[in-house]
């Protein structure tokens, strides 16, 4: 029986989310055709050629799998820029830009250079986008995980930012000259719970386990960083930090016990508490 290898009847015929067909059967068009996204309506009754069609039937085996569209693609738009994302990495998520949303606004209140820093970047999300948003801004970007480092400076290439924003190594501050000071300190940390069942669910399954969870009782990456902040902030510095939809009071009361004034409660776009912020 020959299979019909229209666009129209690839996406009605697909075991796939029609929403998430669609971005994968773009993707195959973009690949082997260097044919838009708008191709899907316009030519909906264009032939895939075979070497398409098993592209196409691979992609969609591996999102039945339930790899990460992400993953699958090896890009995700963040902000204002797109990233490479690997296996390696978190996948940004799109309640994070609220700490780059955080950032720009301190920085536009803020006259001349601004140095930054952003503890666990994993792709270069944070620090990547405040950089390309603000070229006024220098930023120095940490992560314990070589793998994650080696994607974020793949990330930085691409983005033309080498010059704007370093990569450091090390576990939290750790990776820092002792002496280094900066304006503004971000963080979207590790703080999945140990026994979270999400853990071993959906997209979640396919990313490192060390970009979600401390292992722990979600606060120890939160609490390291916060505790530490003040010896690395200059005065009237801000630190942003990112945290789960209940552990708004837990952060709050963190920040109280560092000392820090100021202390904001920040709400995502779903409108769940994401991000607290505090000044020295
Ligand atoms: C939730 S991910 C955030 C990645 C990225 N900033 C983002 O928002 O998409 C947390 C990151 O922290 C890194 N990380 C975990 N423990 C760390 C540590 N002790 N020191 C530095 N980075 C750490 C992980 O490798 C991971 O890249």
């Amino acid at each position: 029986m020959s299979v019909d290898r229209s666009l129209r009847s690839i996406l009605s015929s697909s075991a796939l989310p029609p929403n998430e067909a669609r971005i994968l059967l773009a993707h195959v068009l973009e690949q082997h055709y260097q044919l838009p996204r708008s191709a899907l309506l316009s030519r909906d009754d264009m032939l895939l050629s075979s070497v398409a069609m098993d592209a196409w039937k691979a992609l969609e085996a591996r999102r039945i799998e339930g790899e990460p569209i992400a993953y699958i693609l090896g890009k995700k738009g963040f902000h204002n820029i797109e990233l490479l994302v690997a296996p390696g990495v978190l996948i940004p998520r799109p309640e994070t830009e609220l700490l780059v949303d955080i950032a720009l606004g301190e920085i536009s209140n803020r006259p001349g250079h601004i140095k930054i820093l952003d503890l666990g970047t994993g792709s270069g999300a944070i620090a990547l986008a405040v950089a390309s948003a603000a070229p006024q801004s220098s930023v120095t970007a940490t992560d314990q995980s070589p793998d994650a480092l080696a994607i974020a400076t793949l990330n930085a290439q691409s983005l033309s930012l080498t010059e704007q924003v370093q990569f450091r190594q090390g576990s939290w501050y750790q990776a820092l000259d002792s002496q280094a000071l900066f304006d503004v300190i971000l963080s979207n940390p590790p703080y999945i719970t140990a026994q979270d069942p999400h853990l071993s669910q959906g997209d979640l399954r396919f990313e490192p386990s060390s970009a979600l969870t401390d292992y722990g009782n979600g606060l120890s990456c939160l609490e390291a960083i916060i505790s530490q902040a003040d010896q690395y902030l200059k005065p009237g510095g801000l630190i942003a930090v990112e945290h789960g939809f209940d552990q708004s009071d837990a952060v709050v009361q963190l920040m109280n016990s560092a000392g820090f004034n100021d202390i904001e409660v920040h709400l995502d776009l779903s409108g769940h508490t994401r991000a607290v912020s505090g000044r020295k």
